[in-house]
């Protein structure tokens, strides 16, 4: 960086601080960013290396100073001049709507009360004090007179503005929200625990509590922290907007972050309405919330009714019901997954948690159990969350009786018997059986008849656990030779049930490589892997050729994932059932592959028109993999129509205009010699993934 005079390089950190700040607020307070991270990086790189040069430069409100100051001794206390109010709770409707008759009580009202919703955070409050637009001191909530200065910590949360924006805020402000950790992020940040060896945190807001309670401000900075801000506290020379929800979106110009959810509800029925909704959409929120807080709307309204106690009387928390039980863990049964995976499960007395009734909980595996020193015959504590399968949190010591058991995983399969192999990471433990091991027989078919593999609708769990145990299929192939009469023999498959699954399995067949090849369930192949196999080596064929090395040159695929594939398509078993599985009609159009050369059709516009024997979706993917434009209209610029039963008006056009029209084998004769396209696959006597003619492959 050139040397600059003092001067100049004040107005740039100046003109930095401000335009860093204003695309803080845009990344993490709008989440509508407007230049790239890579631009935003060279900006912040910018006056960072501009107040090394002049330190006398930085100022506490610099973005800079987000990284964590040094480390403290311990946290001031402070006196909140406003005290930090805690919310009356309601349970159920009725008691909803007891809230709500007090307040018209107390309002006189005969109107219905406007109130002001929005979710109940499940973090930490924290007040931010401003002085002059400038972040000065951030407390905990403490007993709600007196918390701790929490200020250099909360420095470090993007989210949180190190200067207020725009205009008009009051000269002292203080404002007040949660802080709260979001469950990507703390997800991430437990994953990383684990693999240092150490514990990690029980639940999100644990994580943001401890996070921020950090003597060290360069941890609280490394930690994924957000804040949705609800309320103001002190406030002088200065005013807001006279109704709660205007008052948020002035605290929203000013650059604080506030919840996207806050809406505006009528009387106790649009509450109750807004708690129904939001229940419902709860797990797919990216935090946690425990319910919802509604607030009388009007500020003079909320001055009339004022407080009792520690609460205000025109606000309540409807909280969800418990999400956290406590039961006995009964027994610990081992179950054997798709990859001969053991896994523990609790069974567990039956405990209604969140209104579900939970009789099972994942364990994880043995370590797990360990760890959390968990026995049979415990008292523990059980979570649900969403549709997520319940876990175990912990046991409660105390209450331990005399005659639990230490639990063992299995040296054999509980299910074949074969050897128990532990994997290289120490940590899973696996069964050798491999598809001899019915358990892990019925896992495989299950994931090759699921949504994102071969789609097959209305082979549920319940039915392919009835085929493996009557032994009807053993393999994903034997599923295409599964007759109406066999299948109307089970259990609850009536004929109409029968009619549409046999459908359902003839429609599967038309599928795409990628889906066939994740389908398969080969070790640690998923969808984007299995995607990435598909587009670089285009058939089937190639992928079962390619050695260790030429694998690994597929984006995802690493020296373990190459393993696998190749000890996958080396077993006779498995050839034996792709092979049936082509044999069938399994079949899917040709791949898309980015080299130009293997692009013949480059240039060349296609419209597809008329009843076609395969789905349109499909014949324009082989077309569109050899270079070919597929387009709806048909005009001079059209090169080919290809025009099944009962064409149209586009066939007419086409006609009109004297172009290129053909008809089925017409066009599998363009696409022919290539054996790369599948469509018209119907026609060959043979499979022909291994066989010669699949071998034009350039
Ligand atoms: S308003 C005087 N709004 O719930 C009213 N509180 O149980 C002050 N909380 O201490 C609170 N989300 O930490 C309000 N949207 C929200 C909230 C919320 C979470 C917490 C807050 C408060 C506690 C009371």
């Amino acid at each position: 960086m050139t040397a600059r005079g003092d001067g100049e390089a004040r107005l740039r950190a100046a003109w930095l601080r401000d335009e860093i700040s204003r695309h803080n607020y845009h990344y993490y307070v709008l989440d509508d960013p407007l230049i790239p991270d890579s631009e935003y990086d060279r900006l912040l790189r910018e006056l960072q290396a501009l107040e090394a040069e002049h330190p006398k430069l930085i100022t506490p409100d610099s973005p800079t100073q987000r990284v964590g100051a040094s480390p403290l001794d311990g946290f001031d206390e402070i006196q909140h001049r406003v005290p930090m109010l805690s919310l009356e709770n309601a349970f159920s409707d009725e008691e909803m709507e007891g809230f709500d008759q007090r307040v018209r009580e107390r309002l006189e009202s005969e109107q219905e009360i406007v109130y002001a919703a929005e979710p109940k955070m499940d973090g930490l409050a924290i007040s931010l004090r401003y002085e002059k637009g400038v972040l000065v001191q951030a407390a905990t909530r403490g007993d709600g007179t007196r918390g701790e200065a929490v200020t250099q910590n909360v420095r470090t949360i993007p989210s949180v503005p190190l200067r207020l924006l725009a205009d008009g805020w009051p000269e002292i402000l203080e404002v007040r929200g949660e802080i709260y950790m979001p469950l990507s992020g703390f997800e991430r940040i437990n994953q990383q625990a684990r693999k240092r060896g150490e514990k990690g945190f029980a639940n999100p807001r644990n994580a943001a509590a401890g996070s921020l309670r950090q003597l060290d401000p360069r941890i609280t900075a490394q930690r994924p922290l957000a804040m949705f801000c609800y309320g103001v506290g002190e406030l002088s020379g200065g005013d807001l907007a006279p109704s709660y929800h205007e008052s948020v979106r002035q605290l929203s110009r000013w650059g604080l972050r506030v919840s996207p959810e806050l809406r505006i509800v009528n009387g106790v029925a649009g509450c109750l309405d807004y708690y129904r909704r939001l229940a419902e959409r709860r797990e797919h929120l990216d935090y946690d919330i425990d319910g919802v807080v509604f607030k009388v709307d009007s500020l003079a309204q909320q001055r009339v009714l004022g407080f009792v106690s520690r609460a205000p009387r025109w606000a309540v928390a409807r909280k969800f019901p418990a999400q956290e039980e406590i039961t006995r863990l009964l027994e610990i049964d081992v179950q054997v997954g798709r990859t001969g995976a053991l896994t523990p499960v609790a069974r567990l007395k039956p405990v209604t948690v969140a209104g579900v009734t939970v009789t099972n909980a994942t364990l994880h595996n043995a370590e797990e159990i360990q760890r959390k020193d968990i026995r049979i015959g415990d008292w523990v504590i059980v979570r649900r969350a969403g549709d997520v399968i319940p876990q175990v949190v912990r046991v409660i010591p105390d209450r331990r009786p005399p005659d639990t058991r230490i639990f063992q995983m299995p040296d054999s399969c509980p299910v074949c018997g074969s050897e128990v192999i532990q994997d290289a990471d120490g940590v899973v433990l696996r069964c050798s059986g491999g598809l001899y091991c019915p358990a892990q027989r019925r896992e495989a078919i299950k994931h090759f008849a699921s949504r994102r593999a071969m789609d097959i609708e209305g082979l549920g769990d319940k039915l392919v656990e009835q085929l493996v145990k009557r032994q009807l299929v053993s393999s994903p192939a034997d599923l295409y030779q599964l007759d109406q009469e066999t299948l109307a023999g089970l259990e609850r498959m009536g004929e109409k049930s029968t009619h549409n699954l046999i459908q359902a399995l003839q429609r599967s067949k038309s599928t795409t490589l990628a889906r066939f090849l994740f389908a398969l369930g080969i070790r640690e192949v998923g969808e984007a892997t299995a995607q990435a196999l598909a587009t670089h080596f285009g058939t089937l064929k190639a992928i079962h050729q390619a050695g260790i090395e030429a694998l690994q040159e597929v984006s995802d695929v690493g020296p373990v994932v190459a393993e696998h594939l190749v000890t996958f398509f080396r077993q006779p078993h498995n050839q034996e059932v792709l092979e049936k599985l082509l044999e069938a009609g399994v079949h899917w159009p040709a791949v898309a592959m980015p080299a130009v050369d293997r692009q013949p059709l480059k240039g060349k516009s296609f419209v597809l028109t008329g009843t076609l024997s395969q789905p349109r979706s499909q014949i324009k993917e082989a077309l569109q993999s050899l270079g070919a434009k597929v387009t709806g209209s048909v005009s001079k610029k059209t090169d080919y129509v290809v025009a099944g039963v009962d064409a149209g008006s586009k066939l007419e056009k086409a006609e009109r205009l004297g172009l290129e029209i053909l008809d089925e084998p017409g066009l599998e004769r363009l696409l022919g010699g290539d054996e790369r396209k599948n469509v018209g696959h119907k026609n060959r006597a043979r499979p022909t993934w291994l066989g010669d003619d699949e071998s034009t492959q350039a």
